[in-house]
């Protein structure tokens, strides 16, 4: 969870972007669902200063849980789900921002000698964070002795400058083997339309790669640059496509956050059909 959220001034001002409402959870709680979903039974959120809220929004409140229950709103009380998270939940703060390479480096103790899946804090994967595209990953890893494996999403040709960009080597369905990536390359320069979708699995030889990686002119260790070098080096790496139907929604702007909450409140179980109606109106 790199990053300062400029982008989404001034509601970032005091509260970090992974807790920013979408529907009725903040954004950290589906990602943290959805890793929990695909297996994860220990979770390290890398944090940083002013983001403290994340963790106070997974503690337990035995004040709100005792009036919860005293006014019998059990339904809140499991709503708000994050009472008994299934997972061992650990935090860490990376002291200076110098970019999502050096967050991950934040994590290498907590990850040992283990492959390990890495989220982005600004990405939900498909509604309501039922993705199992990171079990599909998974397994890949698996069967093909990978060192890293990564979602992928095609965007149109003229997004390409805003992600991480693979070029393909081998395609196989879903599969595809990476010769080459290249971060937010010049849209004239990008190698395919295939975008890295914010989940990674990598075995733990990426942390001496990142160590390798020298900052971008803005001062950020690139995580893109130390999968290249896995690539070049020989390593097997591959990216999973999302499956047909499966969005990933980005909050890292006002554009696509707003896309987002809109879909989500549409899907809310209680009030989606409403607020069709009331946009309908509004639209006319
Ligand atoms: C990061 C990664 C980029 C990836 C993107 C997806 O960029 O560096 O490779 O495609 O996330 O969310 P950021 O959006 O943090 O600039």
């Amino acid at each position: 969870m790199a990053g300062l959220g400029t982008r989404l001034l001034p509601a970032t001002k005091s509260q970090p972007k992974e807790m920013l409402p979408v529907a009725r959870k903040p954004i950290v709680q589906y990602v943290a669902e959805e890793l929990v979903g695909n297996g994860a039974r220990d979770i390290l959120f890398v944090t940083g200063r002013g983001k403290s809220s994340i963790e106070n929004h997974f503690d337990s409140d035995p004040e709100l849980e005792r009036v919860l229950a005293a006014t019998n709103k059990q339904d809140l009380l499991n709503q708000t789900g994050v009472k008994e998270f299934a997972a061992n939940l650990l935090y860490t703060r990376q002291a200076v921002q110098r970019g999502l390479g050096d967050a991950v480096l934040c994590g290498e103790s907590f990850v040992g000698s283990e492959p390990f899946m890495l989220a982005l804090g600004d990405s939900i994967l498909g509604l309501h964070a039922q993705s199992k595209t990171i079990t599909r990953m998974r397994e890949v890893f698996e069967s093909q002795h990978a060192s890293c494996v990564f979602a992928v999403e095609e965007v149109p040709r003229e997004e390409t400058s805003l992600y991480g960009i693979v070029e393909p080597a081998r395609i196989d369905g879903d599969m595809v083997g990476v010769r080459r990536l290249v971060e937010k390359p010049r849209i004239e320069e990008a190698p395919s339309n295939l975008a890295i979708a914010g989940r990674y699995i990598f075995s733990p030889a990426i942390f001496g790669l990142i160590k390798q990686v020298k900052p971008d002119k803005r001062g950020e260790i690139q995580l893109t640059e130390a999968m290249n070098m896995l690539a070049e080096r020989g390593e097997r790496v591959f990216c999973v496509k999302l499956p047909p139907g499966e969005k990933r929604y980005d909050i890292g702007n006002y554009a696509s956050y707003y896309e987002t909450f809109v879909e989500f409140a549409l899907a809310d179980p209680e009030y989606g059909a409403g607020l069709r109606e009331r946009l309908k109106t509004l639209l006319k």
